[in-house]
């Protein structure tokens, strides 16, 4: 068969792994309406069992099998693909979902819980691929769905071998495609952000793994679960879910290593933010400048506001008569971006409960935003003869200068300086 074609999941047998629980749960949930025979494993029978009752209280005519299964013991996964033969057969479509994280730093891992990881997020998903996917190419026609994660094309700190598990994925993943093409095997690989489930409470980082994507990123399992099918249905090789997620990680490769290094050290934690006092030495000085930075910056957000106000808002423009409507409400939806902005700046460098990494996005954000809100001055009030001079009742001059200048030169000078605080400070 040429090319690869949609994975038989209508009317057919489809595993899936980690089904007790999040995204694994959800798809199950979302297949069952499409699929005739749905085998789910994970190690929590109970919860299996509730998913199967429920399933067949929606889909009567469904069969669903549950196989109480650890994957990260190989003759577990043996016993389980046996069973799974006997009992339903072929398996049409085989989802690797099961995966668990670690957060810990490096020097700090527990080895039992990393062999157990590796185990399950590795091996396993080669074990059970080994096994399923010969007779899908007799067959002509089988899909696998891979769940990666972004760590698995970036690089997660305080998750070295979580990371290294999921770059096996992808790259696993990216070479099964190749192998199968013109098979009739689709291979398409998931690489989620963060997403609501019990994976950061088990990795031992609840609120987030500490220097992953913001968590503004996050989205629900339910989601993940849709866009990944959508995306498996159509075959494509690697599915982002989540939009915003999905811009991120597609400028995140076009973006050179200074600014958007894989993986940001995490070692040094901010300092708790309600001290008042800062101790003496070097992380009192650390924190000292990691609080100034803030506040340049928020002065700057602020300073924003008020001084493009000054512009769009004083009696040349907006509550001009004399001008035009347009013109004014030209001025006034420029304003209002720029105020909506500078409010998001001003969001992240004070939303409570950050990670030293999201600190960092949320630090140089701030900055970007204020310092960008200037950028449109420069060749008005440069160039002489320019809109801004023209106008009725232009802006005052200080000195000969158009007084929005020195805004517009200090503001985004303040900003780069506040960035530099804020790297000494880490
Ligand atoms: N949530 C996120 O933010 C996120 C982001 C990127 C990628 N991912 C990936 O998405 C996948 C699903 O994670 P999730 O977010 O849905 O996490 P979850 O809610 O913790 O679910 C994990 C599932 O894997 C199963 N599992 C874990 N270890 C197992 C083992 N040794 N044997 C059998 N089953 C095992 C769990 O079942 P039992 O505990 O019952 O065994 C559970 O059903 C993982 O591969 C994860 O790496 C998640």
């Amino acid at each position: 068969m040429a090319g690869n074609a949609r994975p038989p999941i209508d009317d057919g047998a489809v595993l899936i792994t980690g089904a007790s629980a999040g995204i694994g749960r959800e798809l199950a949930v979302q297949l069952a309406p499409r699929a005739r025979m749905l085998v789910l494993l994970a190690r929590r029978a109970g919860r299996l069992d509730e998913l199967r009752a429920s399933l067949l209280a929606r889909q009567p005519r469904l069969q669903v099998l549950t196989l109480s299964v650890d994957l990260s013991d190989e003759n577990d996964v043996e016993r389980a693909l046996a069973e799974a033969g006997e009992q339903a057969g072929a398996v049409d479509v085989l989802v690797n979902n099961a995966g668990v994280g670690d957060q810990a730093l490096a020097d700090q891992a527990d080895w039992t819980r990393v062999r157990n990881m590796l185990r399950t997020n590795v091996l396993a998903v080669a074990q059970l691929t080994t096994a399923l996917v010969p007779a899908m190419v007799k067959r002509g026609r089988g899909g696998v769905l891979n769940m990666g994660s972004g760590a698995g094309l970036t690089v997660m700190p305080a998750a070295a071998a979580y990371s290294a598990s999921k770059h096996f994925m992808h790259g696993f993943s990216e070479a099964l495609r190749a192998d199968l093409t013109g098979t009739g095997v689709v291979v398409t690989q998931v690489c989620p952000g963060p997403v609501d489930s019990e994976f950061d409470q088990i990795a031992g980082s609840a609120g987030g793994m500490t220097g992953g994507p913001p968590q503004l990123l996050r989205i629900s399992a339910a989601q993940c679960a849709r866009e990944a099918l959508a995306g498996f249905d159509r075959g494509v090789p690697l599915v982002f879910p989540g939009r915003a997620y999905r811009i991120a990680m597609r400028a995140l490769p076009l973006l050179p290593r200074a600014v958007a290094p894989p993986g940001r050290p995490v070692r040094h934690p901010h300092p708790p933010r309600r001290r008042r006092r800062s101790p003496s030495g070097p992380a009192g000085r650390a924190g000292r400048s990691m609080r100034i930075s803030r506040l340049i910056l928020s002065g700057a957000a602020i300073g924003t506001i008020i001084g493009t106000g000054r512009a769009d808002l004083n009696a040349t423009h907006v509550f001009n008569p004399a001008w035009p409507p347009h013109a004014r409400f030209h001025n006034a939806t420029g304003w209002g971006t720029v105020t909506g902005s500078q409010l998001l700046a001003l969001w992240l460098l004070w939303r409570p409960g950050q990670q030293a990494s999201d600190q960092d996005t949320a630090v140089t954000t701030a900055a970007l935003l204020s310092a960008a809100a200037w950028v449109p001055f420069f060749p008005a009030l440069a160039i002489s003869g320019a809109d801004v001079e023209d106008e009725p009742g232009h802006l005052p001059r200080v000195a000969g200068v158009p007084v929005n200048l020195v805004p517009a030169a200090l503001i985004p000078a303040g900003c780069a300086l506040g960035c530099l605080l804020h790297r000494h400070g880490r």
